[in-house]
């Protein structure tokens, strides 16, 4: 069921983009960050296998690219395989694999049209061949973009980034290139997958679920939180929208007052 929101709906397509009213474009968070979940809950309750939950997510992920590219996000990181889900059945982590060759086999032309950026979060080298082989030709065909970086968490998982991290540190401790005297929260953010980019401003997480699962532990200590029952799959601009508009009405304080 769509949700309720002071403000009427105003994209409809690429060409003729509205902001949508109630929305102050000079508050838009420039780095958005979302949990994915609800994928296999949406096709069990359709009495469809886990995966046709994943292939209708993939059509939600293309709608909110566009939309945030349109409203001027400036970051998306997209949680779309963590550390722990080699945990699922055999044929689920297959098709999770090869969704981002299928993304990206329909969707590049647009991204490329749209001067979006694909980058990556996570332990890229132990993926698939075929699903490297896609990813590293999105991020080659749109490294000199300069509108939305898109940036996919596969693979990711922040336990082993931060303690990766603590091991780059002390071999460059060991090597004399830093001294351990040195080493603060700048020199530590530097060694993490997201080194280039700024902390998440907002965190979504969809289907009800109100926890992290080891995503951006460290890069979420300020961000704000917005947390909907909605299954990724029923996902729409309208909830983006709802979220984006709570949080220009948050009070961020940093620990201040
Ligand atoms: C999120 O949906 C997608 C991934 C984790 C890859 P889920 O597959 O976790 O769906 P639920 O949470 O089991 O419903
Ligand atoms: C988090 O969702 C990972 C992604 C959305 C890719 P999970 O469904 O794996 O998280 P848990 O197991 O419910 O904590
Ligand atoms: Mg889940």
């Amino acid at each position: 069921m769509p949700i309720k929101f002071p403000f009427a709906r105003k994209l409809k397509n690429k060409d003729s983009f509205v902001q949508p009213v109630g929305l102050d474009q000079t508050q838009i968070p420039k780095h958005v960050a979302i949990i994915m979940d609800g994928n296999g809950r949406w096709a069990k309750n359709r009495g469809m296998p886990r995966i046709a939950g994943h292939k209708e997510g993939m059509g939600v992920v293309k709608k909110i690219v566009r939309f945030a590219s349109d409203i001027g996000i400036e970051v998306l990181t997209l949680y779309a395989f963590s550390t722990e889900n080699w945990k699922r059945p055999k044929n689920e982590v297959e098709f999770l694999m090869k969704l981002p060759v299928d993304f990206l086999n329909t969707y590049l032309p647009e991204l490329i049209e749209r001067n979006v950026r694909v980058q990556t979060i996570g332990d890229f080298d132990v993926l698939p061949p075929h699903t490297k082989k896609a990813v590293e030709e999105a991020i080659e065909r749109t490294k000199n973009n300069d509108g939305l970086i898109l940036n996919f968490a596969l693979n990711y998982g922040s336990r082993f980034e931060m303690v990766n991290a603590v091991k780059q540190i002390v071999s460059k401790v060991e090597s004399g290139e830093i001294a351990y005297a040195d080493i603060d929260e700048d020199v530590f953010s530097s060694e993490l997958y997201t080194s280039d980019l700024m902390d998440p401003d907002l965190l979504i997480r969809t289907s009800g679920e109100q926890r992290l699962s080891n995503f951006l532990l460290w890069q979420l200590a300020y961000a704000e939180f917005w947390f909907t029952e909605v299954y990724w799959p029923d996902f729409t601009e309208n909830h983006f929208e709802k979220a984006l508009y709570d949080y220009q009405n948050r009070k961020r304080r940093y620990g201040g007052v």
